[in-house]
């Protein structure tokens, strides 16, 4: 038996940190299950795919020559960890994201990442699709304010420009494709503890996710 730990929520919730840091915690492998459809998005951008080719767009997911070292994220052995946190590759991977045939490519590839000794995994369908019977399921939600505000600094200590108008109207229109969309919306898993981390820090959030994690 090896444990699994889901943590879903919508963007910029700051589920990534909190995920990473539970791992880190209990010694268990982190599945950043956004950055495979951001990976996706990226090398179906530079190749060109059309938004309305969802064959080539499938292909691209099932044929995804990824890895990961660490934080480092790699396509097809170019070090690509800062160029998919672009806000346009984020937009783009919630569009294709919407796609039932991409989410099937990626399917078996997600599943691979539970292994000894254990495995936290954060995205938006952890708890509801891919890991149903996780031992530990949680929910992290933010006010638009908060998250739009944890994503500017996100945004601008990698490098990128980012203003706080554009961004809370990205989140909104984010939030409404990824909870309305018919293939594995964005929606709390059956049992699954809510967390609202707008007045929390990381490591309270991460303290609570390991208290209940213990209990
Ligand atoms: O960083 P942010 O929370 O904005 O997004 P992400 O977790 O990196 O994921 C990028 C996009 O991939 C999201 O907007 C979702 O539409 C999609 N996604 C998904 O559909 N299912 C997942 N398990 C993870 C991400």
């Amino acid at each position: 038996h090896i444990p699994v730990i889901t943590i879903d929520g919508p963007t910029a919730s700051g589920k990534g940190t909190v995920a990473q840091k539970v791992a880190q915690h209990l010694g268990f492998h982190y599945l950043d299950s956004g950055a495979l459809y951001r990976l996706t998005a990226l090398s179906v951008m530079r190749r060109d795919i059309p938004l309305d080719d969802e064959h080539a767009l499938a292909k691209a997911a099932e044929h995804l020559h990824c890895h990961f070292n660490g934080a480092h994220i790699f396509l097809a052995n170019e070090d690509v960890s800062n160029d998919i946190r672009a806000e346009a590759v984020g937009n783009l991977a919630s569009k294709i994201a919407a796609i039932p045939t991409v989410r099937q490519a990626l399917f078996g590839l997600q599943l691979s990442f539970r292994q000894h000794p254990g495995l936290v995994a954060d995205g938006r369908d952890m708890g509801t699709v891919i890991f149903p019977h996780a031992g530990l399921k949680v929910f992290l939600t933010a006010s638009v304010e908060a998250r739009a505000q944890r994503r500017y600094k996100q945004l601008i200590d990698k490098g990128f420009s980012a203003n706080m108008e554009d961004l809370s109207k990205d989140l909104t229109e984010r939030d409404a494709r990824d909870s309305n969309r018919s293939s594995a919306p964005l929606k709390a898993a059956e049992g699954a503890y809510l967390l609202d981390t707008s007045a929390m820090t990381v490591d309270q959030a991460v303290a609570q996710v390991l208290g209940w994690y213990a209990a």
